[in-house]
């Protein structure tokens, strides 16, 4: 017999950006993050988990139809958490299947554009960990989920949550109160809209779990952002989010972004992700916002060139149409590979 669940998780892209670990083997965090979870239809991670005592390959896990590796501490550490939850259900009701011993296969597919160029990490690790606590009918709550999720990868625990979600950093060692929660649900502040600009499909050079450490290790610029500057941005940000107050959403996202690139350049050696086509990016929002006389639109960069725009659906024309027509071909490496109008998702 073969135990099957499906799930499907969603990508966010942080305002506030996590970047910097206390505890690098549980993902803990030196400071918070809250991000915008993005619409499932548009860019989604598909897992199936399977379990069966005639699996004989151990577990596995297929990502994009390509064998991967699961022995990586990470992904054991999801499947451990998982199986200790289903092993204490089987142990309190012995009448279910033993599934916790089982082999698991995991198949996962993103279908996120390719050339989105998107860090498909949250969306994956969510999904994953939301897979098999379907299949063994985990009683989990999502905030238990993104804790389990967060150990897969940081940024995975903000994916358990639709609309606006933010990831307390905590302070236990063990990482028990590490965990993300819903700031406001999409329907709150439905307009919102974000815009993808590809400015490189090519893998980034500098992974996220190494540029950071190398961050902490090395940048005097970091004590000050993790102290000051990322509290002051969490507490305005989520004030933003409370009064929709667009033009304050923006100028934060904008500054986290900055403060945050910033820090990666002042590691030692120093770490770039934008390049010449990310900065025309940042020129033009400012362009687009001076000529509208109002803030419209607000960039951000995770680790890689490629830009996410935010912006309110009323100001598409503005936003959109400006990246579409004026930009496209004049920017130098500029790829006219655009998503747009990614809405928060439930
Ligand atoms: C710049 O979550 O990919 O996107 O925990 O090492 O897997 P690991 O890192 P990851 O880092 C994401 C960094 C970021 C900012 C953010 O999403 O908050």
């Amino acid at each position: 017999k073969v135990y099957r669940a499906s799930t499907t998780a969603p990508v966010n892209i942080a305002v506030v950006k996590y970047w910097g670990k206390r505890d690098a083997k549980l993902n803990l965090p030196t400071n918070s993050s809250l991000s915008v979870t993005l619409a499932q239809s548009d860019l989604r991670t598909l897992t199936t988990a399977s379990c069966s005592a005639s699996y004989t390959e151990g577990d596995s896990l297929l990502l994009n139809g390509e064998p991967s590796d699961v022995s990586g501490a990470r992904t054991q550490a999801c499947f451990r958490e998982l199986r200790a939850r289903r092993a204490a259900l089987e142990a309190a009701d012995p009448s279910l299947p033993k599934l916790s011993t089982m082999p698991l296969r995991i198949v996962s597919e993103n279908n996120f554009p390719t050339a989105a160029g998107l860090a498909s990490s949250a969306a994956g690790f969510a999904a994953f960990v939301r897979a098999i606590a379907n299949l063994y009918e985990l009683p989990a709550s999502p905030s238990e989920l993104s804790l389990i999720a967060r150990q897969g990868s940081g940024s995975a625990c903000r994916s358990l949550f639709g609309g606006y979600v933010a990831w307390r950093m905590g302070e236990n060692p063990d990482g028990s109160d590490s965990v993300a929660d819903q700031v406001a649900e999409a329907s709150h502040w439905p307009e919102m809209r974000a815009l993808i600009l590809v400015a490189s499909a090519a893998k980034k050079g500098v992974s996220s779990t190494s540029g950071m450490q190398q961050t902490v290790a090395t940048s005097g610029l970091f004590a000050e952002r993790v102290s000051c500057v990322v509290p002051q941005h969490m507490e305005g940000m989520e004030r933003a989010i409370r009064d929709r107050d667009f033009a304050a959403f923006a100028e934060i996202t904008m500054r986290d972004s900055n403060s945050f690139h910033a820090t990666c350049a002042d590691t030692y050696p120093p770490i770039f992700y934008m390049n010449d086509v990310s900065r025309a990016a940042v020129r033009a929002v400012e362009q687009i916002n001076a000529a509208a006389g109002r803030t419209v639109a607000a960039y951000t960069f995770d680790a890689g060139p490629n830009a996410v725009i935010y912006y309110l659906e009323k100001d598409t024309e503005l936003v959109v149409g400006t990246f579409y027509h004026a930009l496209g071909g004049e920017v130098p490496g500029w790829k006219q590979t655009v998503v747009s109008g990614l809405k928060p998702s439930l």
